[in-house]
């Protein structure tokens, strides 16, 4: 997943233990929100699963696949030195080649379901975080929908996202294929430490991302991991096998498949689940800002059960802090939570910003898997 100039790219990426001689890069990542409703915010994500699930949505073309990276309206962003699985520029302003770009010849496209960009593809040193690769595919975009508050993007793979976006190619390797492969980083992993914001704050550095390795002052206990799905729409993103949402008590669904995307914001459940949840909460969609609404304050933690593991969130990691009503336009007095209607078929599934801000996450390309610790 999930990350212009002053490429401001947004993170979309992916542990090993750091390894004797791992190179590893560690960026911090800051919070952007440019909030222009929550509702947008929140029919995003659907979007995801639709372009996903291969609906058509306006804008979004359903064969043109890529990842999982950004999210207008919230995301983590790293400052990067250049110039989802394609890394390109220009979404802003025009990138331009550098004296040591070299054009292809071929055009690139990707649609995100929130966005997208088209352009031309050049060969040109990328360097992030302090690792180098002297030859990647950048898409100089000539248009881009979507994008606000970021130029560009560093895609961090999966690389079967790649494939089609730029012609004569198959797929094109991701920077962080070709930090590997030049020996740069001895594992294809990236470790992601999201916090959530504090008090009335958007716009925090919080965030850090570990290139080819984990960083364990980041989270306590152990990582433990999860195998990345390997057939279905959900198997080309970060694809996972959910075994149980539960409320308090109460199973919400006992099986789902769905993506780990640090680009989404909300965490997306299956339609039948929300609906348990709803009715177990007294809670409805409101819609105003198309989020769970309550009148009175849930009390049960909310759980998700990836393999034999269980990761809870209690209502203060759920519900929308109270701090930030004034910033998303929310009545005070009512209650509001993260977690929303993902869709009764396909992949319905999100686990999103609001889960990975409680846990550390780690995507981990070459042991195809997807590990979580408890956050530090
Ligand atoms: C926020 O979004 C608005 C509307 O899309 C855009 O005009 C503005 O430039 C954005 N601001 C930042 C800081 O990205
Ligand atoms: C909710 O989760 C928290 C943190 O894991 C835990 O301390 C608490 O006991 C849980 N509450 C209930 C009612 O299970």
């Amino acid at each position: 997943m999930f990350f212009a100039a002053l490429l401001t790219a947004a993170v979309a990426v992916s542990a090993s233990p750091v390894q004797r001689q791992t190179k590893t890069a560690v960026l911090p990542l800051k919070h952007v929100s440019n909030v222009t409703s929550i509702k947008n915010i929140v029919s995003k994500g659907q979007a995801r699963m639709n372009h996903i699930n291969g609906i058509q949505t306006v804008g979004a073309s359903p064969d043109a696949g890529s990842g999982s990276v950004t999210n207008e309206d919230v995301s983590y962003v790293a400052p990067v030195s250049i110039g989802a699985s394609n890394t390109w520029c220009g979404a802003q302003s025009s990138c331009e080649k550098t004296s040591t770009g070299k054009s292809t010849g071929d055009s690139v496209s990707v649609s995100y379901g929130s966005g997208s960009f088209s352009g031309t593809e050049y060969k040109d040193k990328v360097s992030f975080g302090g690792l180098s690769v002297s030859s990647q595919s950048i898409g100089a975009a000539s248009t881009a929908t979507g994008f606000t508050g970021v130029d560009g993007i560093i895609g961090f793979g999966p690389v079967d996202l790649t494939e089609g976006t730029v012609s004569n190619a198959d797929t094109v390797p991701t920077f962080m294929d070709n930090l590997y492969n030049d020996g740069s980083i001895d594992t294809q992993v990236l470790g992601v430490s999201f916090s959530p914001e504090s008090g009335s704050d958007t716009d925090d550095t919080n965030g850090e991302l570990t290139l080819g390795g984990t960083d364990s002052s980041k989270y306590t206990g152990s990582i433990t991991y999860h195998p990345t799905l390997t057939s279905g729409d959900a198997s080309e993103y970060w694809g996972i096998s959910i075994a149980s949402f539960t409320y308090g008590s109460t199973t919400l669904a006992s099986s789902a498949s769905g993506i780990v995307d640090t680009g989404t914001t909300l965490i997306y459940i299956p339609t039948s689940g929300y609906n348990k949840f709803l009715s177990a909460t007294g809670g409805k969609t409101d819609s105003s800002s198309g989020l769970a609404l309550f009148t009175t304050k849930p009390t049960s933690n909310f759980s998700i059960k990836f393999g034999t593991t269980t990761y809870t969130l209690t209502p203060a990691q759920y519900l929308v802090p109270t701090a930030q009503y004034s910033y998303y336009g929310l009545t005070s007095g009512k209650y509001y939570a993260w977690i929303n209607d993902g869709g009764s078929s396909g992949v319905n599934t999100i686990i999103g910003q609001k889960f990975l801000e409680n846990y550390y996450s780690v995507f981990d390309t070459t042991n195809s898997r997807i590990g979580f610790a408890t956050g530090a």
